[in-house]
């Protein structure tokens, strides 16, 4: 079997049981004001959204969560080798801070090692139907689909999807423009969820209706022996996606980098999961994959680490539950957790979550 190897890839197992068991209790319920957590009971489900280290967040859900989660979508930085920088505007105050790193210092060892480890543990919490689509780019997709084979065996390898972005400008000269992202897709095993999505065709088509006959596909006839033609006006969607990036004229855009369009996590949440489905995403940026997740009756987990993606997801959640009709989400409440460190429990005390930023992309 070909595997990759790097300098620091280190036996995971012998790590793992060497790790803090206070990650096992880590994490506190923290106030972020969601409306009516303080009604929940305890049988009633809650969203959980986490701030802090997603390594430290699996393990820590490992004492409830094991084999339980149907979809994992996860967007990590892609080595890009850049810092993501933010403006934000406070009432006549603006300064500059950085949203997330993802600067390696070339260190591609350290990366691999980063998300190789994390990958362990999101297996551990995949339910043995579940899907786990990983979002790249052409940095470092062809060594984490080694890994992938690696961790979850080639013969669950089950598409690359290939994210194209028509509208984003590429400046590069010597090479042609770079206009698409990679979504890795592994199952845990071979009975796993898979949707079929049907997408609406340019133009309608004809087509010839066919029909099963004792187990053999034919072209199906009318009386008189003449082939039946249908008009069609959809298809099922291939692995190809024409999705555009997101714009800061979007309504959707909430200035954080590198935020997905909605469409493609709708896609594949409708893809991998069903209603009622428990869906993570372990760096959920400004919590696209939640509010979707949320709009299509999925229970939910989210995490990252970014003080600015938890200020977002939760003025993105608030936002969107405010326009909806409340009892909708009567089953699905939020709790967010952390554990506390001096910076965390500074901002906490500050009230940063409840602030009116503006945030814009530099
Ligand atoms: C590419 S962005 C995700 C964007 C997101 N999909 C969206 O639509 O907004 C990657 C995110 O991963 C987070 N992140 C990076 N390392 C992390 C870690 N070890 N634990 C938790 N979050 C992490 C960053 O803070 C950043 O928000």
């Amino acid at each position: 079997m070909v595997k990759l190897i790097w300098e620091n890839k280190k036996d995971f197992l012998e790590k793992f049981s060497k790790l803090k068991t206070t990650y096992r209790d880590y994490y506190k319920r923290i106030d972020l004001g969601f409306p009516n957590s303080e009604e929940t009971s305890e049988q009633i489900w809650k969203n959980l959204l986490f701030w802090g280290d997603n390594f430290e967040v699996a393990y820590y859900l490992l004492n409830n969560f094991e084999e339980t989660i149907d979809l994992i979508y996860i967007d990590p930085p892609f080595f890009s080798g850049s810092n993501y920088s933010i403006n934000i505007s406070e009432g006549n105050s603006r300064y500059d801070s950085v949203a997330y790193f993802d600067h390696w210092n070339k260190d591609i060892d350290s990366y691999l090692t980063m998300l190789y480890e994390r990958i362990l543990l999101f297996r551990k919490l995949l339910s043995n139907t579940g899907l786990i689509f990983l979002h790249l780019d052409w940095h470092v997709c062809h060594y984490i689909k080694v890994l992938l084979d690696e961790i979850f065996g080639k013969k669950h390898f089950i598409n690359e999807i290939i994210w194209y972005y028509y509208n984003k400008y590429s400046a590069g000269k010597k090479m042609l423009p770079r206009a698409h992202d990679n979504i890795l897709v592994y199952s845990k095993t071979s009975d796993f969820t898979f949707n079929e999505e049907r997408i609406p065709r340019n133009k309608p088509i004809k087509q010839l209706k066919r029909e099963m006959v004792n187990g053999v596909l034919k072209n199906a006839k009318d009386e008189n022996g003449h082939v039946i033609y249908r008009t069609v006006t959809d298809k099922k969607l291939d692995d190809v996606w024409k999705i555009p990036c997101l714009q800061p004229a979007s309504k959707e855009w909430t200035g954080f980098p590198t935020q997905k369009h909605q469409n493609l996590l709708e896609r594949i949440i409708k893809i991998g999961s069903n209603k009622g489905d428990l869906v993570a995403d372990f760096f959920c940026g400004s919590g696209t994959t939640l509010i979707v997740a949320d709009k299509l009756n999925r229970r939910w987990i989210g995490c990252d680490s970014s003080e600015y993606s938890i200020y977002l997801t939760r003025k993105r959640l608030s936002n969107y539950r405010k326009s909806e009709n409340q009892d909708m989400f009567k089953n699905s409440y939020i709790e967010a957790f952390t554990h506390l460190d001096e910076k965390k429990a500074k901002l906490l005390s500050s009230g940063f979550f409840e602030k009116d930023l503006k945030i814009k992309r530099k």
